[in-house]
């Protein structure tokens, strides 16, 4: 069994503390820090030097942490650190997975070149995989992805009646139909077009024969919301009850929770890949097992 000492980046402390306890391994301690001028300052304040570490780094806001990550992960290995893990919730950087126009670049490449480059393995929650197949289509080292649909489909079990699970958009499907298997309930699934950041359009199939049941909106990510805000009107609009809205990871970048609050929904719920304050649904039991399995270095 791989018990890595762990080390928390900043605001990772509480994931980092009940994985230790669930693996019964060690947190470490260690410095993340700003200097005045912006750059990133990392100091290993428990010895690494011969240990198999992991760093717990959930990677939404991926920009402001993504160099700490790198820094921290060049620093152990000179500290003479037997292997360094990666555990990252949440994996940034998934969705721009092809070139939608040109002059851009597939930056799931080469993100995962940058990770890949410092760490040994990586953990991480249902990563959003949709043109990429498997993270070992990028990722050059072994990864574990932990499925969060089982704890959500439990979470709609205990708190929903009679459920029906609703993915907005194609992509949710793979989602959808596994919580839905696992809660024992129905699925269906919505189309949308993105017209931009902001701007996106669904069209619904045939929504009557959901009346009577409680809707439960089901996606990987919630980000700017207007996937999961266009999918409630048009919930609204076909007179089914407020939705219960289930996401992975609760990104909620700007003002996008209050707009999805504010959309008329039952209540929004989500996994512990990020901090947040709709947070109802734990994977760690799941993520400290992807860890525990990673095999130990020779
Ligand atoms: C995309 O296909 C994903 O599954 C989510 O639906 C999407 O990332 C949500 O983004 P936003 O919250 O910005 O609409």
């Amino acid at each position: 069994m791989n018990r890595p000492l762990l080390f928390a980046f900043p605001g990772n402390e509480t994931m980092a503390a009940s994985l230790a306890g669930s693996l019964g391994a060690e947190v470490g301690d260690m410095v993340v820090r700003r200097f005045p001028d912006g750059e990133s300052y990392i100091r290993f304040l428990s010895p690494v030097k011969g240990r198999e570490i992991a760093l717990v780094c959930t990677l939404d806001r991926p920009d402001d942490k993504l160099i700490a990550l790198y820094l921290a992960a060049r620093i152990a290995r000179a500290q003479g650190v037997r292997r360094v893990g990666l555990v990252a919730p949440y994996l940034a950087y998934m969705r721009q997975d092809k070139v939608f126009q040109d002059g851009e670049g597939i930056t799931s490449h080469h993100v995962a070149a940058l990770i890949g480059s410092v760490v040994d393995w990586l953990v991480t929650v249902d990563p959003h995989l949709h043109r990429i197949h498997d993270l070992s289509e990028i990722y050059p080292v072994p990864t574990r992805v932990v499925h969060a649909a089982p704890a959500i489909s439990r979470w709609i079990g205990q708190n929903v009646q009679r459920p029906v699970v609703i993915g907005p958009d194609a992509e949710s499907e793979q989602w959808a139909a596994e919580v839905a298997l696992g809660a024992g309930c129905p699925y269906t699934v919505l189309q949308k077009v993105r017209h931009g950041d902001h701007e996106v359009e669904l069209s619904v199939p045939d929504m009557d024969r959901w009346q009577g049941h409680t809707p439960v909106l089901v996606d990987d990510i919630a980000s700017t919301a207007r996937t999961l805000i266009a999918a409630v009107a048009h919930l609204k609009h076909a007179a089914l009850a407020a939705p219960v809205c289930a996401v992975v990871h609760p990104i909620f970048a700007g003002d996008a929770f209050a707009a999805l609050q504010s959309a008329g929904v039952a209540r929004i719920v989500g996994c512990n890949t990020i901090h947040h304050e709709c947070v109802g649904i734990d994977i760690t039991e799941a993520l400290a097992k992807a860890i525990a399995s990673m095999p130990n270095a020779g």
